[in-house]
């Protein structure tokens, strides 16, 4: 049953090892398992780590700024977030992640926190975007709409046929 065709006349070691391996593995997994209930127990050990981290915080400063815009044209959406250590900042688009584009879509970190622009908008730019930023410790979010309508900008007259779009 040990692969007796690869063993020789001595038993191999680790053959002798594996029940004190084994039985020392069950002893140390006990004595971690209860220490770690001990330390779950007073709760008093909670505030060893926040004392440790009271200097550390992350705050959302502002909501996203929604923007309706038309083709063409360029929208910045930012993140405005706060905390130490410094969060690091990811970009969703309708939950997935945000692909710049060269000289077309791009984000950056900011002294706010983070901005994305995304140059000559089609109407498939039009989503939820979302920003997530992390110190390590906590997570905030925020998500603004960008809705990118058919046609010129300022100029069209408000009769002219318009595509509603949905979301
Ligand atoms: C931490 O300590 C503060 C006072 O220093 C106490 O009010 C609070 O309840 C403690 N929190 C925990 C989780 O023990
Ligand atoms: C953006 O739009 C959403 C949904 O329409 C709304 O809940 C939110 O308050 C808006 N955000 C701002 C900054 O106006």
């Amino acid at each position: 049953m040990l692969r007796p065709g690869r063993l020789g006349a001595r038993p191999p070691l680790p053959v002798l090892l594996l029940p004190l391996l084994l039985a020392a593995r069950g002893a140390a997994a006990q004595e971690t398992e209860l220490s770690v209930t001990a330390e779950l127990v007073p709760t008093s050990s909670w505030n060893i780590s926040s004392e440790l981290d009271k200097d550390s915080f992350l705050t959302l400063d502002e909501p996203m700024n929604n923007i309706t815009t038309s083709l063409g044209q360029t929208a910045e959406l930012h993140c405005r977030v706060s905390g130490n250590p410094p969060p690091t900042i990811r970009w969703f688009k309708n939950d997935a992640p945000v692909v710049q584009e060269p000289r077309r879509i791009s984000f950056r970190a900011t002294n706010y926190g983070s901005r994305l622009r995304i140059r000559n908008l089609d109407t498939t730019d039009t989503g939820y975007f979302q920003c997530v930023a992390t110190n390590g410790k906590k997570v905030v979010s925020t998500t603004g709409v960008l809705f990118v309508k058919f046609g010129p900008p300022p100029t069209a007259s408000p009769g002219s046929s318009t595509q509603r779009q949905k979301f």
